[in-house]
């Protein structure tokens, strides 16, 4: 026998067991962004590696250690995207969406980022992103945090935390930088050998240390809040005002700088603690610096994006779904004779908008009937030779304790219907 061949570590197969919820999802996050005006972009899986050198950044741990990166048959070396927003900005630019014009974008699918796999962080996981171009304001900053909270609220789930931070402008982040490194370099002894590395090649990410030694020297260091512009601490205060008054609550968390090189002024993630390690649901920030470093003209920029996996793991906590996809109906049919007028009885349920599997395979009546039993279907109709010979089928209940009953064929469809509407199997 030859060897079996399974999945690459961290890419999973999505079974159909869980599809249901990803359409709950998916239909919810539809919704949710035409009730903002969000119109959907599709974006390459592919891009060149430079485009996530240039936007997320060369010391990021995105780009240093967690692209797929490969080298294609025209030598160009491309990678398979790690996230969403560099591959949005450059469509953006490339096909004219942002020059003196507003844009309400957002995008989804797979990302690639080949991390330690465990439980909610996967190599190959699905993202919700938003993109929202030439607004500059604050008021564009809580509207897509309204529209995240309106989503948890649609699906159900509760206990996601919103985390907020100002980064401030580049300008206060090379003056933060250079104070965190001078303050960070007189107590080098005291850091995690993570830490060491990170304090010249990324000394931001510092803050995000678990170390016990490195947070306690992080207590006392500089405060970004301390150096932010007047311009980005009143942006700041406007965000924070507008969420007072859409009652959204939120945490001011100083140390969150987010992964990604591209942010300036608001940056926030929104965190649950029902998921162990991985509880960040959804990470964004304004990026006003970005579209004009990938060639574009000066465009302010916001977006976030959330992690499908993890929200769907929330929902498989939280939420009670009836299942969306299984067959309301099963039909069985015994004896080659039956088997063109069942087909043409199914199509006729199926007009009328009914979900029905029909048997195929052939099987004695009880094997139809286990079935029927598994699909989920909560009737089963019954069609013999006799009932052949008499026009009608047996319709049998597989759920409530309604007792069999003989239906005429031309009484087939009303009496489904109203037997589906009924309170046994609504
Ligand atoms: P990010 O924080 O790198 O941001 O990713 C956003 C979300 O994707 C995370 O909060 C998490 O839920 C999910 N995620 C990230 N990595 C993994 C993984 N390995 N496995 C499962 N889920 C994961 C961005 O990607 C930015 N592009 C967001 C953004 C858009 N900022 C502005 N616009």
């Amino acid at each position: 026998m030859s060897a079996k061949i399974q999945s690459l570590r961290g890419f999973n197969d999505i079974l159909p067991e869980q599809t249901a919820l990803w359409r709950r999802l998916f239909e919810a996050v539809q919704q949710v962004m035409d009730a903002y005006g969000y119109r959907e972009i599709k974006l390459p899986l592919l891009e060149s590696t430079d485009l996530f050198r240039r936007s997320v950044g060369e010391a990021t741990d995105i780009v240093e250690k967690e692209m797929f990166s490969f080298v294609d048959r025209e030598k160009a070396s491309i990678s398979l995207r790690p996230e969403g927003t560099a591959g949005c900005v450059r469509a953006g630019i490339e096909n004219g969406l942002l020059h003196n014009q507003q844009q309400r974008l957002w995008y989804q699918g797979p990302m690639f980022r080949h991390e330690r796999p465990q439980a909610g962080r996967y190599r190959q996981f699905h993202q919700v992103g938003l993109e929202a171009y030439g607004m500059l304001g604050p008021d564009v900053d809580v509207e897509i945090l309204a529209l995240c909270a309106r989503l948890w609220k649609r699906l159900g789930l509760n206990d996601i935390r919103l985390e907020i931070n100002s980064l401030g402008t580049p300008e206060t982040r090379v003056r933060f930088r250079d104070a965190l490194v001078e303050y960070l370099s007189a107590r080098i002894d005291r850091l995690d050998a993570d830490s060491k590395r990170r304090l010249y090649t990324n000394p931001l990410r510092v803050l995000d240390s678990k170390d016990e030694s490195t947070r306690e020297v992080l207590l006392h260091a500089p405060k970004l809040a301390d150096l932010l512009d007047a311009e980005s601490r009143e942006h700041f205060a406007a965000v924070l005002a507008g969420l007072d008054a859409l009652s959204i609550d939120y945490v001011i968390n100083p140390n969150l700088v987010r992964g990604l090189d591209y942010y300036s002024r608001t940056t926030f993630e929104w965190t649950t603690d029902q998921l162990g390690a991985q509880g960040t649901v959804c990470g964004g920030g304004r990026y006003d610096g970005l579209v004009s470093l990938l060639g574009g003209g000066e465009v302010p920029a916001i977006g976030f994006a959330m992690g499908v996996e993890r929200l769907i793991l929330l929902m498989q906590q939280q939420v009670q779904l009836p299942d969306l996809g299984s067959p309301e109906v099963y039909f069985c049919w015994l004896g080659d004779a039956t088997f063109v007028q069942a087909a043409q009885l199914a199509e006729q349920l199926r007009d009328a908008g009914l979900r029905v599997q029909l048997n195929a395979g052939g099987g004695a009546f009880k094997a139809q009937m286990k079935r029927a039993d598994r699909c989920g279907a909560g009737i089963a109709l019954i069609l013999g030779e006799q009932e052949l010979a008499q026009g009608v089928v047996q319709v049998k209940s597989l759920r409530g304790g309604e007792p069999q009953t003989e239906v005429a064929w031309t009484e087939l469809v009303p009496g489904l219907q109203a037997r589906l509407a009924g309170p046994i199997s609504a």
